[in-house]
């Protein structure tokens, strides 16, 4: 946590910054203005702010010009867009969980991030638990699930969609340590971060922050088995297309898209 600063420009949010920085053991530091006037180039290089707004948290390199703030938005952007023309049941991570319109699978995140993947999965009606272990990230998060839900007053639709949503701020692989599988989740999906080395402005923002807060999430290998234990009818694995098999465990069979591979393990046939 030594390349994050908790900041705030508005004295209203200053005790929500002060109680997440004493939580994180990192003091709260207030700004002029949100652009901070700019360091030195190369000064700051890889620090970010976690900037609380009353319009929510986001994440600013601390160095405005390397990438844009990120922040949770389920109710428009990426996130919305995906939702109203994603493709539905048709599209490759629905497939690869097995969403359709008779089967509905309970879906046990482990790896939740920014939750994208698991909104794709609760608009297509799924209920989702997750899990996310980095605090940042984690705190980004259910700040995107509480204003989501305050919008949701007005749109039955988001209600229904983050009500399928459960987040717990913990590891995944501790917290279910003593869960016995089979029961609870019919699918277990994996999507941990794989090191990606290219510094092509086309790595996507959310992707250059991750691998400067999250890192390269090196005992991921271990989430397969507890993944396979867990899982009632199957296992599904996010990976890069140029990446091997998590923990090179080969996998029944995979969907691939254009950047993107989604291998499964399929336990079970899934109810039709
Ligand atoms: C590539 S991101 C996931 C992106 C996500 N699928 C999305 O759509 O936003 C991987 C995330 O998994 C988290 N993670 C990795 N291992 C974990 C574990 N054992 N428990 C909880 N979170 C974990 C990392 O902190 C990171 O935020």
């Amino acid at each position: 946590m030594d390349n994050i600063r908790i900041t705030y420009t508005d004295k209203d949010c200053a005790h929500r910054a002060e109680e997440l920085g004493s939580k994180l053991g990192i003091a709260a530091v207030e700004l002029e203005n949100q652009t901070d006037k700019l360091p030195r180039a190369g000064k700051y290089v890889d620090q970010y702010d976690l900037h609380i707004s009353p319009c929510g948290a986001s994440l600013y390199p601390r160095d405005r010009k390397v990438h844009g703030p990120i922040q949770v938005d389920f109710f428009s952007g990426v996130n919305n867009h995906r939702r109203r023309f994603g493709g539905g049941n048709g599209q490759a991570i629905a497939k690869a969980v097995g969403v359709s319109g008779r089967f509905y699978p309970t879906v046990l995140d482990m790896t939740a991030g920014l939750g994208g993947d698991s909104f794709v999965l609760a608009s297509l009606g799924c209920n989702v638990k997750l899990f996310e272990r980095n605090p940042v990230i984690a705190y980004l998060l259910a700040d995107g699930i509480s204003r989501a839900l305050k919008v949701s007053d007005h749109s039955a639709s988001l209600r229904d969609i983050m009500n399928r949503f459960a987040l717990t701020e913990a590891d995944s692989m501790s917290q279910l340590d003593n869960v016995t599988g089979g029961d609870d989740y019919d699918v277990v999906y994996l999507d941990p971060m794989f090191p990606h080395r290219s510094k092509s402005a086309k790595v996507k923002k959310e992707m250059q922050a991750f691998q400067k807060i999250v890192g390269p999430d090196s005992d991921s290998d271990f989430l397969v088995d507890r993944a396979l234990q867990l899982a009632r009818y199957r296992v599904v694995i996010k990976r890069p297309l140029i990446a091997g098999y998590l923990a090179d465990r080969k996998p029944h069979y995979s969907l691939s898209g254009k950047n993107t591979r989604f291998d499964i393990f399929a336990l079970q046939k899934l109810p039709s």
